[in-house]
């Protein structure tokens, strides 16, 4: 473990029930919607997304399949052009409707360029499915076609969600407060 004190702390945004119901809300959406579809692909983008999207596949009723795709970007925000492919997913998408599953969007740009892939690979349909819209900070043009919440500009971790890797595994959504020097924890 890191020594010295911690320079942030966490507060809670969005406690554990509050995600429980959202996301069995947007299930039911997403249930009707897609009523009657055969070729469903849901498709989570690593790491961020896992539990969301674990927890909101599970209440899905339609036949589905699941896959995975992870991003990375460089440089200390991500920009126009600089989304890149860490891992594929493993299954053709071609004549199949997606279902994107992302964490957060805050540029934009990582699902603007997942998006135009799988469209560009012959995906029948694509529509996105984000836990939290920081719609401030958009850049890129991003229709969330479910979203969970709308947050402002803040740094937020936890249900997947990290801040150098650590916090994901918190059963909440938290806030990252920076503290100045002296203050207390
Ligand atoms: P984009 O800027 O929309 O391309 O978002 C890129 C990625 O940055 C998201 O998928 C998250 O993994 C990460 N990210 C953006 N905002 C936050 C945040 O507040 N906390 C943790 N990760 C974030
Ligand atoms: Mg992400």
């Amino acid at each position: 473990m890191p020594s010295g004190k911690p320079n942030h702390r966490v507060r809670t945004l969005i406690d554990q029930a509050t995600i429980e119901a959202r996301v069995a809300e947007l299930a039911a959406d997403i249930d009707r919607d897609y009523e009657g579809s055969e070729g469903l692909i849901a498709i989570g983008v690593l790491k961020g997304s896992v539990f969301f999207f674990t927890d909101l596949v599970k209440r899905l009723r339609m036949p589905l399949a699941i896959d995975f795709f992870q991003t990375t970007s460089y440089g200390a925000g991500t920009t126009a052009g600089e989304v890149r492919i860490k891992r594929d997913i493993d299954l053709s998408v071609r004549g199949k409707d997606v279902l994107l599953v992302e964490d957060i969007v805050d540029t934009g740009w990582t699902l603007r360029t997942i998006l135009d892939l799988f469209r560009f690979r012959g995906a029948r349909s694509v529509r996105l499915c984000a836990l939290l819209d920081k719609h401030e900070a958009r850049e890129a043009e991003v229709p969330i076609d479910y979203c969970g919440f709308r947050i402002g500009r803040e740094f937020v971790v936890g249900y997947g969600l990290d801040y150098g890797e650590r916090y994901r595994n918190l059963p909440y959504i938290g806030v990252v407060e920076f503290l100045e020097e002296g203050q207390q924890q």
